[in-house]
């Protein structure tokens, strides 16, 4: 676990014998006195959640390659999605944000979502709108709604709720179901932003 610092650099590694998957190696090092923070000898093993890696082929047709991991956790989909060339800024709450910057990630809290200067291409939130309150969930879409460029993705994965329900909270506020497919416990859908019809 990172326990704080500065996200000094990523490096990646094969560990398969096919070039598929991807594990990424982290190190956290402390800018204050050069010491590596994270366990295991300041090297942490993530690997994307398997939905982005099936999408993200989609997302990189994408004309700029901004994206919103919402509920980022320990960054193993922001990582990924940093090493594929986007410019990413993770979202957490304040506890889990340890991370301050690097360049092209950055961690921001929440309600910092909407001061952001650029439009979001790719928007990935795994894990997180089953644990979130309907307060939060609909802020955050409201929000994410303002802030998605036309034609952008949003990629959901969740658990506890059915595909009706998602797209009833969902494409109200501008968005188009594009794919769908249930995982053995989760529901894995992929919108895209068309705006408000007027
Ligand atoms: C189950 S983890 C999923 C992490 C990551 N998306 C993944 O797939 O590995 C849920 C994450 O959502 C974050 N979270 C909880 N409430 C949140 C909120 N209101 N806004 C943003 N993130 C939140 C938690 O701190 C946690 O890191």
């Amino acid at each position: 676990m990172i326990t704080g610092g500065i996200l000094k650099d990523i490096t990646f590694q094969n560990t398969k014998e096919n070039d598929n998957p991807i594990e990424m190696i982290i190190q956290c090092v402390d800018i204050s006195n050069s010491k590596v923070l994270s366990e295991q000898g300041g090297i942490m093993l993530v690997k994307p959640a398997h939905s982005l890696k099936k999408y993200v082929p989609l997302f990189d047709r994408s004309k700029n390659k901004v994206a919103l991991d919402f509920g980022s956790g320990n960054l193993r989909n922001s990582m990924y999605l940093h090493r594929k060339g986007y410019e990413v800024y993770a979202v957490d709450l304040p506890q889990k944000n340890k991370i301050q910057c690097m360049p092209r990630l950055k961690c921001i809290l929440p309600e910092e979502i909407k001061g952001l200067n650029s439009k979001i291409d790719v928007t990935i939130c795994t894990f997180v709108l089953n644990i979130i309150s309907e307060s939060e969930r609909n802020g955050f879409l409201g929000t994410l709604a303002e802030k998605m460029s036309p034609g952008g993705f949003f990629l959901v994965e969740t658990k506890g709720f059915s595909l009706s329900i998602l797209d009833s909270m969902i494409i109200p506020k501008g968005f188009v179901r594009v794919h769908c497919e249930r995982g053995r416990y989760t529901i894995i859908v992929l919108y895209q932003y068309i705006g408000m019809q007027h």
